[in-house]
């Protein structure tokens, strides 16, 4: 969708695409070797290299159909706020981090936590046949909006795996938050995960639960007044003004895959505990998460 068929040719650059999201919030020590920011800016400076190449390969083949040609035929019919050539690159590098990484991530804690959980993933599955698709069908919206209990394990998946644990704020002016002064111009981080895990909005923070979000918009005042609770501490995109773009294009992709892993497999983990790997985005150590689009991405599950 961004890159088209040629994304395979950037998958040798997959460790760089991870080194830019660990410098991101690293100490910006440039001038020190060795250092995961400079590493990180090693790793952005090859990043657009490839991505250069791939323009300057396409200004020849005009036969691809995706962001970087609609954005590339907009500057070549000279439209008049086409974005320039470094702008194409700087947008291709934010969505393959931002949408990418994230969704990837998320697609396999998604699928680790249904590992952990038969009998969601039999619920889960019971749902999915219940649409009756049968032979080559392509789903609609229509199929989505009926996949309910599927799209609470989407949202408990990602409460759960809370993929951007903080984000950032600057003070616009000088305020006070739950008695705490804050000053103007100062940065504050937003602990998204502290508020996904707070047992005093999700009952069992801890268990992956996704009738946890039965109650939204049913029930007695005392129900609805949690699911609204509920509602307002989960921040998995974000909040205001900067909610994530991506937001609806990533749950209906975690929803369509969801529904063909459903439909097609039963699967288990190959290790029952995989490790965590520090780092801003949290990924089992064997790397899974930055493989999804590869089919190998399923060694570590064993598919029956
Ligand atoms: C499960 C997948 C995803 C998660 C968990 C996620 C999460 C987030 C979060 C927490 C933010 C910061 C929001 C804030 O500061 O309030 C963000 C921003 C953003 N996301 Fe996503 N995202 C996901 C998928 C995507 C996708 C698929 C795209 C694009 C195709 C995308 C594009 C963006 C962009 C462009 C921003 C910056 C928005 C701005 O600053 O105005 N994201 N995302």
């Amino acid at each position: 969708m961004l890159l088209g068929a040629v994304g395979g040719k950037l998958r040798p650059l997959q460790s760089d695409v991870f080194a830019v999201t660990q410098a991101m919030l690293a100490l910006p020590l440039r001038c020190l070797p060795g250092t995961r920011f400079r590493r990180g800016l090693h790793a952005r400076k090859r990043i657009m290299a490839a991505l250069r190449e791939e323009m300057a390969a396409r200004n020849h083949h005009h036969h691809h159909h995706d962001l970087l040609s609609v954005l590339m035929q907009r500057r070549q019919l000279g439209h008049p706020d086409a974005l320039t050539e470094d702008q194409i690159l700087d947008n291709m590098l934010t969505l393959i981090i931002a949408g990418q990484v994230t969704t990837a991530t998320a697609i396999t804690w998604m699928v680790k936590y249904l590992s952990d959980n038969r009998l969601i993933q039999d619920k889960l599955r019971a749902e999915a046949f219940r649409l009756e698709l049968k032979g080559d069908y392509s789903l609609t919206m229509q199929h989505l909006n009926a996949m309910d209990y599927a799209y609470k394990a989407v949202k408990e998946s990602l409460r759960m795996a809370t993929i951007v644990s903080w984000f950032p704020r600057v003070a616009l002016k000088d305020c006070q938050v739950a008695g705490f002064h804050i000053k103007k111009d100062w940065i504050l981080n937003i602990d998204a995960r502290s508020l996904h895990y707070d047992p005093d909005v999700f009952d069992n923070p801890t268990v992956f639960d996704p009738s946890r979000f039965d109650e939204e918009g049913e029930g007695d005042d005392a129900k609805l007044g949690r699911a609204q609770q509920q509602k307002r501490r989960l921040l998995v995109f974000g909040a205001g003004g900067r909610t994530c773009l991506g937001m609806n294009h990533a749950k209906i992709m975690m929803l369509i895959f969801l529904h063909r892993l459903l439909t097609n497999f039963r699967w288990e983990m190959a290790d029952d505990d995989p490790p965590l790997r520090n780092g801003n985005v949290p990924r089992l150590k064997n790397d899974a998460p930055s493989a999804h689009t590869h089919p190998q991405f399923l060694i570590m599950f064993q598919i029956n």
